[in-house]
């Protein structure tokens, strides 16, 4: 038999931000591994996230998905085949020009940057300012898609990117059922993946974007951080059982 689960998780204040919960995670994963693909979907870039296997701090995956969904790639650091969806000369420097007169936005690092991958730290910006930035794209003749987290980050990702399209390219190729695909977050950038259809987690500390979901396929753990996710994971466990394949 082989795996025939999916989680899907976050890194930064999902799995890691408790380093004794994240050690029973690993416990947990390390026992449980045969039973299922496990994929880190993160805003981190893909060397960052292979840094933290190469020091034993995360389980070797079977898959990352990094920037925001922008990027997938094999364990190995190749990139995932088939990934990406979208036409690769999206029009980034376009983005980058309507965005640059913006006030509020400033540009993050350049190492934070990617031809699939405009981001910006633009502090309390209003659900009403993150609808200007869609809808000044949409005027532009520009297909992306927008992503604002923790009342500070926003991201402007080609359209087709995001971590649910990820995580859908990902269990469409191990063909492995919208029902048992467990995706776990805590902050904006997992909303597309929490309510894509699979079974979520918000871990306990999330932020209020995640706080204020109300899904059925969305489950609030009591817990926080990894601790959060195995609460998450027990809990719908109990109810895929009877999806599992003998
Ligand atoms: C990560 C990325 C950053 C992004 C944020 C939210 O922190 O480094 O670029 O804006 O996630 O998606």
């Amino acid at each position: 038999m082989g795996a025939h689960r999916l989680l899907v998780s976050d890194l930064d204040g999902t799995l890691l931000g408790d380093d004794e919960s994240l050690g029973s995670f690993r416990d947990w994963l390390t026992r449980e591994r045969t039973g299922w693909r496990v994929v880190y979907a993160t805003g981190r870039t893909i060397d960052s996230v292979a840094g933290l296997i190469r020091d034993g701090i995360l389980v070797e995956p079977d898959a990352i998905v990094s920037r925001v969904g922008t990027e997938i790639h094999r364990p190995d650091g190749d990139a995932w085949p088939g990934w990406p969806t979208w036409d690769a000369r999206w029009p980034i420097d376009a983005v980058r020009a309507l965005m640059a007169g913006r006030v509020g936005i400033r540009p993050q690092v350049v190492a934070n940057q990617s031809p699939w991958k405009a981001s910006y730290h633009a502090p309390d910006l209003s659900g009403d300012a993150v609808e200007g930035v869609r809808r000044a794209l949409a005027d532009a003749g520009i297909d992306a898609t927008v992503i604002y987290s923790s009342a500070r980050d926003l991201d402007v990702l080609p359209p087709g990117a995001g971590k649910a399209a990820a995580a859908h390219a990902l269990a469409g190729h191990w063909s492995i059922p919208d029902g048992d695909v467990i995706a776990a977050g805590d902050t904006g950038n997992d909303l597309d993946l929490l309510t894509a259809g699979f079974r979520g987690i918000v871990v306990a500390n999330a932020q209020p974007e995640l706080q204020r979901l109300r899904d059925p396929r969305v489950f609030h753990a009591e817990r926080p951080f990894a601790a959060g996710v195995l609460e998450g994971i027990a809990h719908w466990s109990a109810v895929m059982s009877t999806s599992v394949r003998a």
